[in-house]
């Protein structure tokens, strides 16, 4: 009879899950396998501390709604969602720009708006103006990209905060002009706290981790032919910049605020401008890694045996 011990427990699970016909899934599962015994034995896991992990993940997904996504949350937070974008941006062919967090507030439905519209409905503080290319690898601006773009209000929460779907802020999406070119409106980007009233931000203070996240804003960026991009522009001089609780800084991405730009298509406002690079595609793979938690919880239907 086979004997099950502490050791031999980790081949006896992979021997039996062996029969995967995925080949991709028996990977990630006998790695992940083989990295959850290692690590129970690394710090010799009591059953108390195993009923509390099982606990505080239960709590995650209940605090999971159709506005909220604490799993992504967690992912985020334990710097699981910005490995997966180095690993995705690694394998791009082309040089592009690089990806950061799409984050829980992701909104598929955003309204679709005209070059140099305003992204602001209610909210008040600082209004900007963001401007720049969409361009290939090569620099040559891509026609027509679509710019999606979100943003928290001037008290840092987003829309989807309000548990309201009918409430949309700070959120559009843009055509860029025959030559890759793109403007709009928005507020001043300004750092806030992650969502810290669930399991996660108890995980946050009893790790005592401030949870903000620095001055940014959201785009996805995408055109026939090309990987779409998720990123963030980050603000130059925030105190959080070296320190953000989600690690989405990525040197590359941080911009600063000019006060006056006699380029800027609204030179009576302060601006941003960025171009950003999109790779070629070379496979269907997403960047997206996070998503709109209304759309993780809608049901896939259930294939039906004939
Ligand atoms: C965000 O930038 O929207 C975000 C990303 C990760 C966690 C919380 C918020
Ligand atoms: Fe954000």
């Amino acid at each position: 009879m086979r004997v099950i011990n502490e050791t031999t427990i980790t081949d006896a699970a992979l021997d039996q899950m062996s029969s995967t016909p995925d080949p991709r899934l028996k990977q990630i599962m006998e790695s992940l396998v083989r990295h959850l015994h290692d690590f129970a034995r690394e710090v010799d896991l009591t059953p108390e501390e195993w009923l509390a992990g099982i606990k505080f993940l239960t709590s995650v997904g209940q605090t999971c709604t159709e506005h909220r996504q604490e799993f992504i949350l967690l992912s985020d937070t334990l710097g699981l969602s910005s490995l997966t974008n180095a690993l995705h941006d690694k394998r791009a062919t082309e040089a592009s720009t690089k990806s950061s967090l799409l984050g829980p507030f992701y909104r598929h439905d955003a309204p679709m708006m005209k070059l140099g519209d305003s992204i602001i409905s209610r909210s008040k503080g600082t209004e900007i103006v963001f401007y720049g290319k969409v361009t290939d690898a090569a620099g040559k601006g891509i026609p027509n990209a679509l710019v999606q773009i979100w943003e928290p209000d001037e008290t840092g929460n987003y829309d989807l905060q309000n548990h309201d779907p009918s409430i949309m802020d700070l959120r559009g999406c843009f055509h860029a002009d025959a030559e890759g070119g793109y403007y709009f409106r928005g507020l001043c980007p300004l750092g806030y706290m992650i969502p810290m009233d669930g399991p996660v931000g108890d995980m946050i203070r009893a790790q005592k981790r401030h949870g903000y996240r620095p001055a940014h804003i959201h785009f996805v960026i995408g055109a026939p032919g090309y990987r779409e991009l998720v990123t963030a522009l980050y603000i130059e001089g925030d105190a959080h910049i070296d320190s953000d609780t989600v690690f989405g800084v990525v040197e590359s991405l941080v911009t600063k605020v000019n006060k006056k730009d006699p380029d800027s298509p609204l030179p009576y406002l302060p601006s941003i401008r960025y171009d950003f690079q999109l790779a070629r595609e070379t496979d269907k793979a997403s960047g997206r890694v996070g998503a709109d938690p209304s759309q993780i919880l809608k049901k896939t239907p259930v294939a039906t045996k004939a």
